[in-house]
């Protein structure tokens, strides 16, 4: 309950954020989806694009409708994870967040993490992987590795669902990444 109190006013806190240039044109400020705020699992993806930004939901439009396709075939529940992104206001022509907008808001996604305590961070394509692994890490190389934060979480980078539209090569792939997530997933509940 208490937990509930306090995630309701860094909603509104978030909601109100003019921190960076973002907020001058977002329609809504996208915070998160998730049915369980426990969630294991915590998907990271890049910024909310229009048909989440109309409608302040993460990952609504055709990349997130696969990302939760996958995420059924996969046997996930809704409860097992939380969708989130590295800024949550859209950037104008759905381009990739600067520096300073990214910047200025990881402290909301860092409370986030606080939040709900994820043991597993999923990051979707190159924009999490840069903010939350390293600025050198190539997507294509890394992928479907393991990334440990001993005493917090695990990191698997894999690709945006976005990509996989683009290159329906790259299903098969982010499926085993995926899957590894299930496997452990499996071992830790
Ligand atoms: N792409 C993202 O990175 N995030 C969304 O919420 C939707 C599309
Ligand atoms: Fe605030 Fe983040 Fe939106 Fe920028 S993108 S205005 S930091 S909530």
């Amino acid at each position: 309950m208490k937990k509930q109190v306090s995630y309701d006013s860094f909603i509104n806190a978030c909601r109100n954020c003019t921190n960076c240039d973002l907020a001058k044109t977002r329609t809504n400020v996208v915070i998160g989806r998730g049915a369980n705020l426990n969630a294991p699992v915590m998907l990271v993806g890049e910024g909310p694009g229009e048909q989440e930004d109309l409608t302040g939901q993460a990952f609504v439009g055709r990349a997130g409708k696969l990302l939760d396709h996958l995420l059924t075939a996969l046997m996930f529940n809704p409860e097992d994870y939380y969708i989130c992104n590295i800024v949550k206001c859209r950037p104008p022509n759905n381009r990739a967040p600067s520096l300073e907008e990214a910047k200025a808001c990881l402290p909301w996604l860092r409370c986030q993490v606080k939040y709900i305590k994820p043991k597993i961070i999923v990051c979707l394509g190159a924009t999490a992987l840069k903010y939350l692994v390293s600025q050198d890490a190539r997507i294509t190389q890394v992928r479907g590795n393991w990334v440990d934060r001993p005493g917090f979480f695990r990191i698997m980078p894999t690709y945006h669902p976005a990509a996989l539209l683009r290159d329906p090569k790259k299903k098969e792939e982010m499926f085993l990444d995926m899957k590894k997530v299930r496997e452990y997933l499996k071992t830790i509940s």
